[in-house]
């Protein structure tokens, strides 16, 4: 990959945070020392690319990200690892799709390999907070917020463009122990046509509701069904979902209303590698209730950047409670588990070329 050097000006802070203690870690609940900053403004293009101290944001009351969400963001993680060398997973694949998501949403594209450098740059600069215990890393938040001083609804004509990062742990209390989920039959997420592809904030915001009621119900998440017929599984929210059925792996198709995850597509290129067969296709809760009543729903997990892989131990389907592997995590998980995060970590080989080495690529490059 060749990268391009950008034009930043950088303004170290004075008074560095004190770190957190990477075996206490949650998720993003802290924040690094710096952040990266671009503006645009409509005739001009992104202009001001620059890294500053990790600060408040100083914005107008009506800014138009305040009425009416036109935002989007995207996740990633940077891991260090005992050779010292850092690494960064497919970071490409996210500023692809950041800029799909401004596509969704009428805002202006970003260049990507501006973007990613600007991001090298900043995990440089940062890189004392990249934490090493087992199961942490170093959570990556691109952002791009609308800000012309508007309440008309249009497209905003100026913008933000942001990188923040957080030393993170587990997504999930729970860690890579099985978690418990709840099939959602009230609140629908996403329709085909609708948003539910793009990474923008009102399709987390619109999911609080049913989160809400399902925590108090003791269940980490909520499992989304289509809209239309309330059938279909779509994906948990914060993560796509695979279920082995009798020995068929199967993750929901991509519809035009389920989030194309980078982890869910690594996956499914580490199993289709690996020879196992797997189905992107429908499926619907009745199919997962009869395999669960057959015998043959062998194992359930969920995919993402935060999430890693996570075992679902129990589906609670409209009080039916279908438990899975005996709240164990599942040999296949476990097996895809130990690969994707071994291949970011640098610990396993990687044969799709989908690590960036910061060291010995592309910071020298800056
Ligand atoms: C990620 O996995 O990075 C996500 O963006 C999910 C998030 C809502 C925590």
């Amino acid at each position: 990959m060749t990268m391009t050097t950008l034009p930043i000006q950088v303004q170290l802070t004075e008074t560095k945070k004190p770190k957190p203690d990477s075996e206490t870690l949650e998720f993003g609940r802290v924040f690094t020392d710096h952040m990266f900053i671009a503006d645009y403004t409509e005739g001009q293009g992104w202009h001001d690319h620059r890294i500053v101290p990790y600060a408040p944001l100083s914005l107008d009351p009506a800014s138009i990200i305040f009425h009416y969400g036109q935002t989007v963001f995207e996740g990633l993680k940077a891991y260090s690892s005992e050779d010292g060398v850092i690494r960064l997973f497919r970071p490409e694949e996210n500023m692809k799709r950041m800029n799909l998501s401004s596509d969704r949403l009428c805002m202006p594209q970003i260049d990507e390999e501006l973007a990613l450098s600007g991001l090298l740059q900043l995990i440089e600069i940062d890189k004392d907070w990249i934490p090493n215990a087992e199961g942490t890393s170093l959570y990556i938040r691109p952002f791009i917020i609308s800000t012309e001083k508007f309440l008309g609804v249009a497209p905003s004509r100026s913008y933000r463009f942001m990188i923040i990062l957080s030393p993170v742990g587990s997504y999930y209390k729970e860690g890579i122990h099985p978690i418990k989920i709840k099939v959602e039959s009230d609140y629908v997420r996403a329709v085909s046509g609708g948003t539910g592809t793009a990474k923008t904030a009102g399709n987390y915001a619109s999911a609080l509701k049913a989160q809400q009621v399902a925590d108090a119900q003791g269940y980490s998440q909520v499992l989304w069904l289509d809209g239309v017929e309330r059938k279909y599984v779509e994906e948990v929210g914060s993560m796509n979902i695979f279920f082995k059925i009798n020995g068929e792996i199967i993750t929901p198709a991509v519809n035009g209303s389920i989030l194309e995850g980078i982890t869910r597509k690594s996956i499914l290129e580490l199993l289709r590698h690996w020879e196992f067969p797997v189905t992107e296709r429908k499926v619907s809760m009745d199919e997962i209730s009869s395999a669960y009543e057959n015998g043959q729903l062998e194992e359930i997990f969920g995919t993402g950047t935060a999430a890693v892989i996570s075992p679902v131990g129990e589906l609670n389907w409209k009080g039916e409670k279908m438990v899975v592997n005996n709240m164990e995590i599942g040999a296949l998980s476990k097996k895809i588990y130990d690969t994707l995060t071994g291949i970011q970590t640098g610990k396993v080989k990687d044969p799709f070329d989908w690590v960036i080495e910061l060291n010995q690529n592309l910071v020298k490059q800056l």
